[in-house]
Protein backbone atom coordinates (compact mmCIF):
# COMPACT_ATOMS: atom_id res chain seq x y z
CA UNK A 1 0.00 0.00 0.00
CA UNK A 2 1.68 3.01 -0.99
CA UNK A 3 0.55 6.39 1.18
CA UNK A 4 -1.38 9.27 -0.79
CA UNK A 5 0.54 11.87 -2.24
CA UNK A 6 0.30 15.03 -0.65
CA UNK A 7 0.02 17.74 -2.95
CA UNK A 8 2.86 20.16 -3.16
CA UNK A 9 3.08 23.28 -0.85
CA UNK A 10 2.92 26.46 -3.04
CA UNK A 11 6.02 28.58 -2.32
CA UNK A 12 5.67 31.42 0.23
CA UNK A 13 6.42 34.98 -1.01
CA UNK A 14 10.16 35.72 -0.06
CA UNK A 15 9.88 38.45 2.31
CA UNK A 16 13.83 39.91 2.18
CA UNK A 17 13.50 39.99 6.08
CA UNK A 18 16.60 37.28 6.92
CA UNK A 19 19.06 37.89 10.04
CA UNK A 20 21.79 35.56 10.32
CA UNK A 21 23.40 35.37 13.84
CA UNK A 22 26.02 37.36 12.59
CA UNK A 23 23.80 39.84 11.55
CA UNK A 24 21.80 40.17 14.74
CA UNK A 25 25.75 40.55 16.46
CA UNK A 26 25.75 43.50 14.40
CA UNK A 27 22.03 45.09 14.52
CA UNK A 28 21.83 44.93 18.13
CA UNK A 29 24.55 46.89 19.33
CA UNK A 30 23.49 49.50 17.13
CA UNK A 31 20.02 49.38 17.66
CA UNK A 32 21.01 49.74 21.80
CA UNK A 33 23.51 52.85 20.08
CA UNK A 34 20.33 54.32 18.18
CA UNK A 35 18.01 54.14 21.05
CA UNK A 36 20.68 55.49 23.70
CA UNK A 37 21.39 58.53 21.17
CA UNK A 38 17.69 59.39 20.76
CA UNK A 39 16.99 59.20 24.11
CA UNK A 40 19.93 61.46 24.84
CA UNK A 41 18.63 63.84 22.13
CA UNK A 42 15.30 63.81 23.25
CA UNK A 43 16.49 64.49 26.44
CA UNK A 44 18.56 67.38 25.68
CA UNK A 45 15.76 69.29 23.53
CA UNK A 46 13.47 68.62 26.26
CA UNK A 47 15.85 70.57 28.59
CA UNK A 48 16.51 73.72 25.95
CA UNK A 49 12.40 73.54 25.64
CA UNK A 50 12.22 75.05 29.25
CA UNK A 51 13.27 78.47 28.26
CA UNK A 52 10.22 78.63 26.46
CA UNK A 53 8.61 78.42 30.11
CA UNK A 54 10.55 81.58 31.77
CA UNK A 55 8.50 83.24 34.09
CA UNK A 56 10.41 86.40 32.90
CA UNK A 57 9.60 87.22 29.38
CA UNK A 58 10.88 90.87 28.95
CA UNK A 59 11.73 92.49 32.24
CA UNK A 60 15.64 93.20 32.07
CA UNK A 61 16.30 90.50 30.24
CA UNK A 62 20.45 92.08 29.51
CA UNK A 63 20.86 91.49 33.64
CA UNK A 64 21.81 87.72 34.92
CA UNK A 65 19.47 88.37 37.70
CA UNK A 66 16.51 90.88 38.44
CA UNK A 67 16.72 91.97 42.39
CA UNK A 68 15.22 94.89 43.60
CA UNK A 69 15.93 96.44 46.79
CA UNK A 70 13.72 98.55 49.38
CA UNK A 71 14.04 100.04 52.51
CA UNK A 72 11.07 99.52 55.48
CA UNK A 73 10.98 102.62 55.77
CA UNK A 74 10.46 103.95 52.92
CA UNK A 75 7.63 101.34 51.80
CA UNK A 76 5.37 103.65 53.45
CA UNK A 77 1.62 102.35 54.90
CA UNK A 78 1.58 100.18 52.45
CA UNK A 79 3.17 98.74 49.29
CA UNK A 80 1.99 95.82 46.14
CA UNK A 81 4.67 93.88 44.30
CA UNK A 82 4.40 91.90 41.25
CA UNK A 83 4.65 88.33 41.26
CA UNK A 84 3.62 87.44 38.02
CA UNK A 85 5.94 89.33 35.96
CA UNK A 86 3.57 90.96 33.57
CA UNK A 87 3.52 94.65 35.02
CA UNK A 88 4.72 97.70 33.09
CA UNK A 89 5.22 98.98 36.49
CA UNK A 90 7.57 96.21 37.55
CA UNK A 91 8.72 95.36 40.91
CA UNK A 92 5.35 97.34 41.88
CA UNK A 93 1.81 95.33 40.46
CA UNK A 94 -0.43 97.46 38.05
CA UNK A 95 -3.13 94.36 37.78
CA UNK A 96 -1.87 92.99 34.75
CA UNK A 97 -1.90 89.23 36.97
CA UNK A 98 -5.63 89.40 36.00
CA UNK A 99 -5.24 89.43 32.44
CA UNK A 100 -2.44 86.75 32.81
CA UNK A 101 -4.62 84.64 35.18
CA UNK A 102 -7.99 85.07 32.67
CA UNK A 103 -5.49 83.62 29.69
CA UNK A 104 -3.76 80.77 31.09
CA UNK A 105 -5.93 79.76 33.91
CA UNK A 106 -3.05 80.42 36.24
CA UNK A 107 -3.88 81.84 40.27
CA UNK A 108 -0.85 84.26 40.51
CA UNK A 109 -1.32 87.48 42.74
CA UNK A 110 0.41 90.29 43.76
CA UNK A 111 2.62 90.14 47.28
CA UNK A 112 1.19 93.11 49.54
CA UNK A 113 3.00 94.45 52.58
CA UNK A 114 1.42 96.77 54.60
CA UNK A 115 1.69 98.22 57.97
CA UNK A 116 0.03 96.29 60.42
CA UNK A 117 -2.37 98.97 61.42
CA UNK A 118 -3.05 100.32 57.78
S1 LIG B 1 0.79 92.64 37.85
FE1 LIG B 1 2.03 91.00 38.48
S2 LIG B 1 1.13 90.40 40.35
FE2 LIG B 1 -0.06 92.04 39.72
Amino acid sequence: MTAPSIPAMPALPYSGLRLSKEHLLVALPVAVVAAAGGFLVSHYLKGRGCKKSQVNTCISKDSPKVVHSFDMEDIGTKAVYCRCWKSKKFPYCDGAHAKHNEETGDNVGPLIIKKRDA
